[in-house]
């Protein structure tokens, strides 16, 4: 019997990798950068099925040369990289990896929040100058109080729930915004719902949990910056595109608001120059929110097993369109 093909654009973990082998003629991208454009639709050839993540751009061009691919398996929960309309289109289902990397990218973004509003990576640098001379003096290295403080957070999600949940072991007041209300969560979490002006302006610090979509792109830009507090601070763990990074530049260096946490930046990676980079306000993590061993493995396996469900033609664990079920 001819085995289904299958390419995976980057090594991953061996437990996942070995599960896809045992069903199917496996490619593995070799190198740890992203097959170009060009390279992935060569590799693209022929194929099956795919196991993504979010540097490969997945579209109608990349599959030119895959007229029989029958899933696409993405190792994330964000599909921004992907044209989930064009697969859709096309009756491909787009598998992706939500929930179980909920709590470590909720994780990150307090981390985050931490270490901004203490000056955690500050501090740890001025250190390591050798600049700690004297041993302790009272107006040294103040920061924000994160406890009792008002924690907004805009897309009350998975990750968003996560991060609520943080925010009460911390005494915080909880403002979310979201699309939809939701008054189950408000009962269970002890969160309010606020409309965004007002989570704006009252909230001492900003994390945000949406996906990118048309709708979110440049959410926060200068007129949102400008409502913000000046002593607030902006965490993004979602996608760098969501905040306009230039207006975030003018907003720190003129004060609008006092720091900003962010592990994804536009683009990825942020360039070497980029003005943020020389903020001392700014803490900048590479993409690293769902980078924990548990949660990466987790992802790998389910990542794993939507595509072997979608190379068999079986309904996927997690399928992200799945309008191309309807009526089969
Ligand atoms: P999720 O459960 O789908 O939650 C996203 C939330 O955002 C939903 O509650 C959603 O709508 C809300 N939303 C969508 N569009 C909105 C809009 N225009 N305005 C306001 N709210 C909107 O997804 P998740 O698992 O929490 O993940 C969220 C995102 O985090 C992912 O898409 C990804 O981009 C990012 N992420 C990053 C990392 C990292 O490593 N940094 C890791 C994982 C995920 P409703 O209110 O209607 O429910
Ligand atoms: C990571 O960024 C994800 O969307 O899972």
């Amino acid at each position: 019997m001819v085995r289904p093909r299958v390419f995976v654009t980057r090594e991953m973990d061996r437990d996942a990798l070995d599960a896809i082998a045992a069903h199917a003629e496996m490619a593995v991208w070799p190198e740890d950068s992203p097959p170009s454009p060009e390279q992935l639709r060569e590799a693209l050839r022929g194929m099956d099925g795919v196991l993504t993540n979010i540097m490969d751009r997945v579209d109608g061009a990349a599959l030119e040369e895959a007229p029989g691919l029958k899933v696409v398996s993405q190792l994330a929960v964000g599909v921004d990289n992907i044209d989930v309309a064009e697969m859709t289109r096309r009756g491909i289902p787009v598998g992706h990896t939500p929930g179980v990397l909920s709590k470590a990218t909720a994780d990150v973004a307090f981390a985050l929040l931490m270490a901004v509003a203490r000056r955690v990576v500050e501090s740890d640098r001025w250190v390591r100058r050798g600049s700690w001379r004297m041993a302790f003096h009272p107006n040294y290295w103040l920061g924000a109080d994160v406890s009792d403080s008002t924690l907004g957070i805009v897309g009350m999600g998975k990750i968003g729930m996560e991060m609520a949940k943080r925010a009460r072991g911390f005494d915080m007041k909880v403002l979310y915004h979201s699309r939809t209300r939701k008054p189950g969560e408000e009962e269970r979490l002890g969160v309010e719902y606020a409309a965004m002006d007002r989570l704006l302006e009252e909230s001492d610090f900003v994390s945000l949990h949406v996906p990118l979509t048309e709708e979110t792109h440049h959410l926060i830009g200068e007129a949102e910056l400008r409502r913000m507090r000046s002593s607030a601070i902006l965490v993004n763990t979602a996608r760098g595109p969501v905040v306009d990074g230039r207006a975030l530049h003018r907003a720190l260096e003129e004060g609008w608001i006092a720091g900003a946490g962010l592990d994804v930046t536009d683009p990825e990676p942020i360039a070497e120059d980029d003005p943020l980079l020389s903020m001392d306000g700014v803490v900048v993590t590479p993409h690293v929110g769902s980078a924990s061993r548990g949660s990466r493995r987790a992802m790998c396996m389910l990542a794993a097993r939507n595509l072997l469900a979608g190379i068999r033609g079986e309904r996927l664990v997690h399928c992200c369109n799945p309008e191309v079920y309807d009526g089969v």
